[in-house]
Order: structure tokens, then sequence, then C-alpha cells
């Protein structure tokens, strides 16, 4: 019996051995962590901290899930300290695989951390899992507990219908509900992406549904998230806006302004390439949404990356916060290889401001950016070698006079650049996403060399604040109501910033990595 028992022992050890052997040339290890390895020119430097994930491009205070392919954000919600991100997501790959899509998750507590969690929802018989929302049901309308976390997805098989799933766990996990779909097929073939948003004026939920090539947006409301009326459909003077599809719709009601907003992405022909976002400010009646007739559309952001961008639900003191999917249809899937495909936006606090003599939807970057930032440090009008031995990624403020033109270079040693002019004449930025950022022969539609946007309000001053990571630069100009998020794809992240004009202000601070 004994001598039975050492044998065994002997042979797991043996079998062990053998299979950990068996797992490849990094014996177990993961085998993405350099993915780009044979493309990344030697002497190519990437200053991230030494804990952090050393990937050519790997956004570092940005949310990326580990490996595959990923796009829009989709069911977010907060609830007990905790804000959940699911985005669209191939479990099996890197490539865009529109039957496969699945959503993934992440949570975290400070909006700037993130922990990457099993994936959610699989596809089904119904369809792959597209965009949708989720929603905390605190009263137990829909009985199924307080506080259960209802999303509703888009199953995109033959038609696209709303269904639902629950989670009792916190949205760890979720089950779909029995008698799917829960909004049937109009019979469109674009029918998806609902966003359900609390009517406090009315007591009751409003679903947005887009319709895609139809041009519009649904309008259903339910006072128990299980029966759903038809209202009508959000449709607007088309001819001023561009004619694309429409897909994700938020709605959003701003309190202090007592405006509603409703919030567009369309995709393609968007604003400057392929996927952008419309916004309409108005007012809704718990039926119709009626834009203010001022010169609509306006644009969340002018830059070619932000997009699909909803906000969480339930989020405390009625904070409206988004995340955007930080890539454009137009490319995306063409991006230079990495182990994963698919960042997102910084959460962005939304606001709305009367400027000059119309209201704007204005974005900036959550406080909680500030839990990862050292303290700012004081320049005159250029910061060299921005990080010393280590840039995981940086944000400049600067304050430049609208009596003179201004720019603002950021670069790196390789001869990449990124360049932002204010036109003061014009009153009007520039962004320079061109071929000299870096890698953009990718696709013949990523270089956009003179990306423009106006400057709103009569200020003679305007502050922009410039969040620069590995693959990405965002800025939030005048209180966040010119805003441009593009991609670049530099050889080592830019570390020099470098301003001309009539500057009062430059301040810079560096970014701690999110991979620590
Ligand atoms: C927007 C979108 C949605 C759709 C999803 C599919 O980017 O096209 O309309 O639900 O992506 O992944």
């Amino acid at each position: 019996m004994e001598m039975n028992k050492s044998l065994l022992c002997t042979l797991c050890i043996v079998l062990c051995t053998l299979l950990s052997a068996c797992k490849g040339p990094n014996n177990g290890e993961d085998p993405e962590i350099k993915p780009q390895e044979d493309t990344i020119p030697a002497d190519t430097e990437i200053n991230v901290s030494p804990t952090t994930r050393p990937e050519q491009y790997r956004p570092q205070v940005h949310y990326t899930p580990l490996h595959n392919w990923s796009n829009d954000p989709n069911g977010l919600f907060y609830k007990d300290g905790v804000w959940n991100l699911y985005y669209q997501f191939n479990p099996n790959g890197i490539e865009c695989d529109f039957g496969g899509m699945s959503w993934g998750h992440a949570s975290s507590t400070d909006l700037m951390h993130w922990q990457e969690k099993p994936t959610v929802l699989y596809p089904d018989w119904m369809g792959a899992m597209y965009s949708g929302c989720s929603v905390v049901d605190h009263e137990n309308k829909a009985g199924f507990g307080n506080g259960a976390v209802l999303a509703f997805y888009t199953a995109s098989g033959e038609k696209q219908v709303i269904c639902l799933a629950v989670s009792t766990d916190g949205g760890e996990t979720f089950w779909k509900y029995d008698h799917n779909p829960i909004v049937p097929s109009t019979g469109l073939a674009n029918f998806r992406d609902p966003k359900v948003v609390w009517d406090a004026q009315r007591g009751r939920w409003t679903m947005l549904v887009a319709r895609g090539w139809d041009l519009g947006a649904e309008i259903w409301h339910s006072y128990n998230l299980m029966n759903w009326e038809f209202d009508g459909i959000f449709r607007v003077n088309i001819e001023r806006c561009n004619m694309s599809q429409w897909e994700c719709c938020d709605l959003l009601y701003f309190e202090q302004a007592n405006k509603w907003v409703a919030v567009v992405s369309i995709n393609p022909n968007g604003y400057i390439t392929g996927s952008s976002t419309m916004y309409f400010v108005g007012n809704f009646d718990g039926v119709t949404f009626t834009p203010d007739e001022d010169e609509y559309p306006r644009w969340l952001d002018y830059g070619a990356d932000c997009y699909a961008g909803v906000t969480f639900d339930n989020a405390p003191d009625s904070r409206k916060v988004m995340i955007a999917w930080m890539n454009n249809w137009d490319y995306a899937p063409g991006c230079p290889p990495s182990a994963w495909k698919g960042a997102y936006t910084l959460p962005r606090e939304l606001s709305l401001r009367y400027k000059g003599n119309h209201w704007v939807l204005c974005s900036e970057p959550v406080v909680e950016l500030g839990v990862v930032a050292n303290p700012w440090q004081e320049a005159a009008t250029e910061m060299m070698n921005i990080g010393g031995d280590y840039a995981d990624a940086w944000e400049a403020r600067i304050t430049v006079s609208l009596a003179k033109d201004a720019t603002i270079k950021l670069s790196n040693k390789y001869g990449n650049q990124y360049v932002i002019t204010v036109n003061a004449g014009q009153r009007r930025i520039y962004c320079d996403r061109g071929g000299k950022t870096g890698e953009s022969n990718f696709s013949t539609l990523f270089s956009v060399p003179s990306m423009s946007a106006p400057i709103e309000g009569n200020e003679q001053y305007i502050t922009l604040d410039v969040v620069v990571d590995q693959s990405s630069v965002e800025l939030f100009a005048g209180e966040g109501s010119t805003c441009f998020t593009n991609t670049v794809y530099p050889r080592s992240i830019y570390r020099n910033i470098e301003v001309e004009g009539e500057v009062t202000e430059l301040k810079v601070r560096t970014l701690e990595t999110i991979w620590k």
C-alpha cells in the first residue's frame, strides 16, 4: 500500500513536469506579452515603469483588455462603490468577429484602475451579443430583487432584438431572461444598442433604440423595466446632419439647466472620418425629444477616436460619467499589431454649460485622474524628456491668450510629433493627426493632418488640458467645450512639449501606470 502511494506521487510529479513542459515555448507564461518584438526597432525606448506591461503602444492610464478585440463600452453602471464596465469583446481572438461578439467585463473602485473579469454574455441561438446598457433596479420593480442589475442587450441574429439578462451578484454574472426578446423586432434590419435612462419627472424609465440606416432612434417607456410601450421615433432635420447610420444613443437630463441632451453615435461619414458622436440639446416631455432650433448638430468630440460613448447608470451625486471606445471603424481592424485591439477613453465628466449664445455639452477628465497623478510642475514654454526615466503617461495644462495664435507641439526623439494650433483670428483649434505622428500608413483613412473645431464662448484666454498616453492624445479645451480624442502610434510616447504664443500658464504632471 505504502509503495503504491509513493509510486503514485512519483507518477504525479512526472506527469505535472511533462504537462508544464507542453505549455509551449514560454513555459506557460503569457505568450503575448511582447507581441511585436520583431517589428519594434531595436533602439526604441518603451519608457514605462518596470512593473507595467512593457508593450509598445499599450495605454498606461486608459483601460484596455489584456488580450483580444474590443469595441463599444456596454452596460455601464455603478453600485456599492464599484464602477462596472462591459464592452463588445471577442473572447477568442484579436479579430473583429461580429458573429462571436460577447460582453467582456472590467470593474473599478476609482475609475482609473480596472480589473478584468470573466466574460459575462456569450452569443446564443438568437444571435451575437451586441451593444446595450444596464440599470440598477433599486426598488425591485422588475421582480428580480432589490438592487438586481438588468442588462438590456441587442441579440443580433437574423433580426436585431432587445433582450434582457439579470444579475443578482452585482454584475459579476448574468443569466438570460426566459422570455426574451423583451422588445421584439420591429422588422428593421438595424434595431439595436438600447439605452435605458431614469426619467425622474415621470417616475419611469425611457429606452432609446437606434434604427441604423433609418436615421432615427425609437423611444419606449416602462414603469417596471419589463413591459415596454412604444412612444415614437426621434428624428431630426437630417439634411443638417451627416447622413449616416445611427448607433449607440444616450439621453441625459441636466437639472440646473433644465435641459435634455440626446447623444447619437454615427458611422460612417462622421465629423472627421468614419465614426463620430453628435448631440442635440433640447426638451423631452417623456414621449418626444425636441431639439432646440439652433445650429445643430454639435459634436461631442472633434477628434477621430471617441465613439459609442455612453454614461454610467446610478452614478453617485447624479454624476454623468461617460466612457467611449477610443477607436474608429474606418481603421480599427487594421491598427498596428498588438495583443489587444481597442482601448477606452478616460472616463469623462459631462456638464452642460452656456457658452456665448448656446448650450455646449462639455467633457473633462473625471477628478479621479488625480489618483494616478504626481504633483504639477511649472514650466515657462517648454519641457523636455518628461518623466525622466519613466513616462507612463502625462498631462499638461496650458493657458494661452486668444489675442495671438498659439501652437503646442508634442514630440519624441524620433521626430514623431503631434501639433495643436490655436488660431486666434478664426477662433478655432486645429489638430494635426497626420503622417508625422508615428506609424500611420496601416490605413489610408488614418492620416488627417487638419482636424479643426470652433472655440466656444467669448473669453480672451483659453486653457487646454492635454492627456498624453502611449498611443493617444486627448485634448479638453475651454472647460471641455472643444475636445479632440485621437489615437497615435509614435515610436515611443511623446515626451516633449513646446508651446509658442502668449503663454500665461504651462504646467505638467506625470501620470502613473494603472498596470501596477
Ligand atoms: C457600434 C456598433 C453597434 C453594435 C456594435 C457591434 O460601434 O456597430 O451599433 O451594437 O458596434 O459590435
